[in-house]
């Protein structure tokens, strides 16, 4: 069996859901969800499958991934020469359908907490995933039967979760933020400029620019356990 992991963030980002609901002027029930899944699952069969997402099997983060995870059996698609996880002679998965049961998972948890059915999504994806990893996040949450109304940086997420509770310190003299990321898998750094601003429509409104993004792909607690 596959065991699923719990994203740690789905309270809280169940609350920034509420806010962004209202910022993004959009009415329909949000679930924001983390594909930045812990590192502290128990006994988790497929660990860290997320660092496979949309890589091609000469990637050398998924050499990396081998020689980390020598347990997992990874073979090679012939068709879009992507790596699938051999769990039986009869029983593969891809990571993105490992995903789309995750983003399944993690709906249960929502509606459970809303008390409601939820269709509809925005998730967070590391800053540094490229075309292709985002392009894998939207067919799992396809598999999971989710309508994406918004793939977001996580990095900006935090941004933007911090500027709405912190409203009341933003004015006119710009201030710089910087948000410092370490996870178990990778590392990133974001610098973000505060400030109100003149708008016709709405006179002074706050407003955030990402000024800088700088990340290592695998520097994180996991590095730090197996050295
Ligand atoms: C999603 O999870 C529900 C239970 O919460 C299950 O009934 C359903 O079959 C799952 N759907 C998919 C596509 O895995
Ligand atoms: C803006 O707020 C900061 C602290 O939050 C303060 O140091 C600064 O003087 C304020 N600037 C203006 C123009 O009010």
């Amino acid at each position: 069996t596959v065991r699923r992991q719990r994203p740690r963030r789905l309270l809280c980002w169940a609350l920034v859901a509420v806010l962004l609901a209202d910022l993004l002027a959009l009415s329909d029930t949000l679930a924001v969800m983390s594909v930045d899944l812990g590192s502290e699952s128990m006994k988790a069969t497929l660990r860290y499958f997320q660092h496979l997402l949309g890589k091609q099997a000469d990637n050398p983060h998924v050499a990396l991934y081998r020689s980390r995870f020598p347990e997992h059996e990874l073979i090679v698609d012939p068709q879009r020469q992507t790596v699938r996880f051999q769990i039986s002679p009869q029983l593969q998965f891809s990571p993105e359908e490992v995903l789309g049961m995750v983003l399944n998972y993690s709906r249960s948890l929502a509606e459970d907490f809303a008390e409601q059915p939820i269709k509809d999504a925005v998730i967070t994806v590391p800053a540094f995933f490229n075309q292709a990893e985002r392009r894998a996040v939207l067919q799992a949450a396809r598999m999971a039967g989710l309508k994406v109304l918004q793939l977001i940086n996580d990095n900006t997420a935090t941004a933007l979760s911090y500027g709405v509770f912190r409203r009341k310190d933003i004015n006119s003299t710009a201030q710089n933020v910087m948000f410092y990321d370490m996870g178990s898998g990778s590392t990133v750094c974001t610098i973000v400029t505060y400030q109100t601003v003149k708008t016709k429509e709405a006179g002074m409104q706050p407003q955030l620019q990402i000024r800088g993004v700088g990340f290592d792909r695998t520097l994180g607690g996991l590095e730090m356990e197996l050295r």
